[in-house]
Formats: C-alpha cells, sequence, structure tokens
C-alpha cells in the first residue's frame, strides 16, 4: 500500500516564502481547511496518511517534498536551497527512520525535492535556484539510476511546477514550459498555457489529486482515463505551494 507522510501548518504559514508577495495574506486557517480536503482527496485515493507535527519555526514545513527523495526502500533526506528551509528536514529523517533506509544529504548539496521527478527508470532534476550540482551528483550517487538534469527559467521555482508523473509513462506537460522532446518516448498530456498551475498534480495508479478551477485540465486528464480528485489550493498557492509539494508519496 502507498503511504504518504504530510506535516500540519503553523501559524507562521502566513510568513512562508514566496517569490511574488500575495496580494492578499495567507488565510491559516483556510489553508489548514484545504490540508485537510488535500488529506482525504489522497485517502480517496487508497493512500494511508501519516501527519506530523508543524514547526513554528519553519513557516514552509507543509512543503514536505522538499526535504526528501524516496526510491523503493531509500530515502535521501535533503538539505533544501533556502537557508530558512534548512531545519525542515530533522523531523522529517525521524518520521521516514520507521519505513526507509536514511541517506543524509551534506553541505555544500542543496536539493529540494520538487525538482525531482520519477519517471520510469530515470530521475528527472531541476537545475534551479534551490538545487545546486553539488544536489544532483549527490542524487546519483545515491540512487544510481539515469539522471536528468533540467535548466529551469528563472521564474520557475522547481521542476514540478510544469510537469508531473501520471505513471511510469505519462507526463503532465505544461504547454511552453520545457522541451516536449526531454520526454521523447512518453506519452504527454498537455496543459494549456493559461492553466499552467495545473500542471502539479499527484497520479495514485488511475487516480489524480489536482488543483480545483483549471476545466481544460481536467477534460484531459478525463479523456485520457483518469479519474479526477480536485481540491482548492488558493493558500499554498500564495506560498508558491502547489499538489505534490504537501506530502511525501512511497
Ligand atoms: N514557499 C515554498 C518555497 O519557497 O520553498
Amino acid at each position: 500500500m502507498l503511504r504518504a507522510l504530510c506535516r500540519y501548518i503553523p501559524n507562521s504559514f502566513v510568513n512562508a516564502l514566496a517569490m511574488t508577495a500575495p496580494e492578499t495574506p495567507i488565510d491559516v486557517a483556510l489553508a489548514r481547511r484545504q490540508h485537510l480536503q488535500y488529506r482525504d482527496a489522497l485517502a480517496e485515493c487508497g493512500v494511508a496518511i501519516t501527519t506530523i507535527p508543524g514547526d513554528e519555526a519553519c513557516p514552509d514545513c507543509v512543503f514536505v517534498e522538499d526535504t526528501a527523495v524516496i526510491v523503493g526502500h531509500v530515502a535521501l533526506v535533503t538539505r533544501p536551497g533556502a537557508v530558512s528551509r534548512q531545519t525542515e528536514p530533522v523531523e522529517i529523517a525521524r518520521a521516514l527512520d520507521a519505513w526507509c533506509r536514511v541517506i543524509r544529504m551534506e553541505a555544500p548539496a542543496t536539493l529540494d525535492g520538487g525538482d525531482v521527478m520519477q519517471l520510469g527508470n530515470t530521475i528527472y532534476v531541476g537545475r534551479s535556484a534551490r538545487t545546486n550540482a553539488a544536489g544532483i551528483a549527490m542524487l546519483e550517487q545515491t540512487f544510481r539510476s539515469r539522471v536528468v538534469a533540467v535548466e529551469l527559467p528563472p521564474h520557475v521555482l522547481h521542476l514540478k511546477c510544469v510537469v508531473s508523473p501520471l505513471d511510469h509513462d505519462t507526463v503532465l506537460l505544461a504547454e511552453g514550459s520545457l522541451p516536449p522532446a526531454l520526454f521523447a518516448g512518453f506519452r504527454i498530456i498537455s496543459v494549456p498555457r493559461e492553466e499552467t498551475y495545473a500542471a502539479n498534480a499527484v497520479a495514485v495508479g488511475s487516480h489524480v489529486v489536482v488543483a480545483q478551477e483549471f476545466p481544460r485540465t481536467h477534460d484531459a486528464l478525463s479523456a485520457a482515463g483518469f479519474t479526477l480528485h480536485p481540491v482548492p489550493t488558493s493558500e499554498v498557492r500564495k506560498a508558491d505551494g502547489s499538489l505534490t509539494c504537501q506530502s511525501l508519496v512511497f
């Protein structure tokens, strides 16, 4: 059975990092209700969820995806690229220890899990403001898989802001974001430019947890045979968050 590790939202989430300050402040109570809807959607997909306490000293701690990369029973616990996030992995490592062999990333490596996408036997990794060459090298050493480094445009925070894996041979890719040739041999479901945010989705078998209010993306996913679980994202979006970043699924 698939598991997901999530983390409760602290009051300090109102101060979470954002590339652009939101027009209205984060409503933390609403963010918590939306986080519950997200966890319920994952549970509907058959995922067993463990949620650990948040940490007031870590405003971004709900974004657990950035703190580890898990392949099989090995968890590479990362050193996130934003200094304010570098203590988040401590509790994540402790929690993952129950299920995985935990390996810790050391300085000077930095890597955010949101930059890492597994697709078949290939691991794609975004070269971003958060993920450096040493982080990518440690990813290669740890998993000994085929690793493809992808240059990200400066306005894209993480690789998975524009592309998500749907199954072993299918990706959901925002139009105009990355060259489709990167995913040659895989089936691509395109997200129209005006719905780019919807390119981040969590797939569990034939089920997909997807952001609400992106009808063209929903139609494309339904036409491809996926069952959709739309969830609200207004508050995490104010902190540059979306769906994959709120869980570690393994
Ligand atoms: N607010 C999420 C991040 O910047 O990492």
